[in-house]
């Protein structure tokens, strides 16, 4: 690597960083995954706000997007994927990026999603890690996206919560990014695979630890009763054995479920200043963001999640 790769592939950060010169850096993220709904153009808008997601973390803004598509056309109906370009192509042009090209393979699997190219001035990148003990963490969109979406595999969701969580993952992070960066936010990143624990954790970098407020933390009401019935994709189990062992003190059992629940698309996970409270509060009024401040971070324990 040289010496302008400023971000990496160590650290799990959202994505990598370029300089080009003291005022420009590049920001490159790509991602893509199988139907998360049954509706084609929900799909493609969710696959897409989800691959913008990473660029919003780092701060930066969005410039130019390429689709990824896994796609047979031999198993299935070609207006399946034209819905799903569909609702890929709205939410770029909604974000303000121009879409470039892609590419396609003949696959048995539905995948689509995007490869992003933002930029950000290489003094205003926004890493997962740096969060400052006292700081507030806020979060930006409620949990149970993993919980609620197996659920749906098994016809166990209705119409209405298909409806209200598809709006959650199809909203683009960029506002909710817009409020982080007009106050002093020290570390962000986006709620996904590895859930709330897993990326909290990455924001830990072994140098601060946390505390949740249970009660704080934001939830899909849905997910409840699907948690309760049994309900939990594989990858909360996968989280909670990687991730477990850095959080200590318990909660209501359904809330330890949620911690570790994979997110697809969620929100933004961020480390803000105490003494700017009140202005996020404002910004993210302005900005009709809806925000949760769900924990502190502390000094002691390192790399440590207390609930
Ligand atoms: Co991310
Ligand atoms: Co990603």
């Amino acid at each position: 690597m040289d010496e302008n790769v400023l971000v990496g592939i160590e650290g799990f950060e959202d994505a990598g960083v370029y300089r080009i010169n003291d005022e420009l850096a590049l920001v490159q993220t790509l991602d893509f995954f199988t139907p998360v709904v049954d509706d084609p153009y929900s799909f493609g808008q969710i696959a897409a706000a989800n691959s913008f997601s990473d660029i919003y973390a780092m701060g930066a803004k969005p410039l130019t997007a390429m689709n990824i598509v896994c796609f047979s056309p031999k198993i299935f109906d070609p207006a399946i994927l034209k819905e799903i370009i569909r609702g890929g192509a709205d939410k770029i042009r909604e974000a303000g990026a121009s879409l470039l090209g892609g590419h396609s393979v003949d696959d048995q699997e539905i995948k689509y999603g995007l490869s992003v190219t933002g930029v950000v001035h290489p003094d205003k990148i926004l890493r997962n890690g740096g969060a400052r003990p006292g700081d507030l963490l806020i979060l930006t969109k409620p949990l149970g996206t993993g919980i609620i979406n197996t659920g749906m595999k098994g016809d166990m969701v209705s119409e209405d919560v298909v409806k209200e969580i598809v709006a959650r993952m199809a909203t683009l992070n960029d506002r909710a990014a817009s409020a982080l960066q007009s106050v002093r936010t020290h570390a962000a990143t986006d709620v996904t695979g590895f859930g709330l624990a897993g990326h909290l954790t990455e924001m830990l970098k072994k140098s601060v630890g946390a505390r949740l407020f249970p009660e704080k933390i934001p939830y899909f009401q849905a997910a409840v009763e699907l948690s309760k019935s049994g309900f939990a994709p594989g990858g909360l189990y996968r989280n909670r054995d990687f991730y477990g062992k850095s959080v200590s003190g318990t909660a209501a059992p359904f809330i330890m479920d949620i911690l570790f629940d994979p997110q697809t698309s969620g929100g933004l996970l961020a480390a803000v200043d105490p003494a700017d409270s009140k202005a996020f509060e404002d910004a993210a009024r302005e900005r009709e963001v809806d925000f949760w401040v769900i924990g502190e971070f502390l000094s002691e324990p390192r790399g440590k999640i207390l609930i």
